[in-house]
């Protein structure tokens, strides 16, 4: 085939698989009315700006990207997932969010919390969960047994929610 030709027609395929990407939670208020990225089974989350929600208040992955949502100016990305073995024992996830990833594994940064420049990092939480300094690692992955170590759960995700510069929400 002359080459230009399947230039052409890669681009076409390259364009057909974009557009039938399938949308996270089709309704939200975002850019493609829904989200089309996250990550399944693992959870790419940081540490800064923790802000945990259960059920009944959330009761699924939806809600969870939701409430990131509703906090455009300090959310970032959102897990749901098993975060305690009381999660697990009540058999249903947990929702939390944050303004900051997971580091890549041989990053480390120790956060100065005394600092009257931060603003809403919730100090307090941080410094309760051992997290300062932010240890870099391999994105965790996600549980579903009681002791959140063996069984790995395919239903946990977790992902990012960008705020764009144009008032556009891409998630
Ligand atoms: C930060 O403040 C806390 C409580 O006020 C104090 O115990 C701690 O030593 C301070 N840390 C630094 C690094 O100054
Ligand atoms: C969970 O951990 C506890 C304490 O280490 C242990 O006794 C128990 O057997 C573990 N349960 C499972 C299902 O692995």
């Amino acid at each position: 085939m002359h080459i230009s030709a399947l230039f052409i027609i890669n681009s076409l395929l390259a364009i057909g698989a974009f557009a039938s990407q399938n949308l996270i939670c089709p309704g939200l208020q975002t850019q493609d009315n829904g989200c089309i990225r996250y990550t399944r089974g693992f959870d790419v989350t940081g540490v800064i700006t923790e802000v945990d929600l259960t059920f009944p208040q959330v009761q699924d992955e939806c809600d969870c990207i939701q409430e990131c949502l509703n906090r455009p100016g300090t959310c970032a990305n959102y897990v749901w997932k098993f975060s305690t073995s009381a999660a697990v024992q009540s058999g249903h996830r947990t929702c939390t969010l944050y303004s900051n990833f997971n580091l890549p594994s041989d990053v480390v940064l120790e956060f100065d919390l005394n600092s009257s420049n931060n603003l809403n990092i919730n100090a307090d939480e941080i410094t309760a969960t051992g997290n300062n300094p932010q240890r870099g690692a391999l994105v965790p992955q996600a549980f579903k047994d009681v002791n959140l170590t063996t069984t790995p759960d395919q239903d946990a995700v977790s992902g990012p929610v960008w705020t764009l510069a144009n008032g556009q929400v891409q998630c």
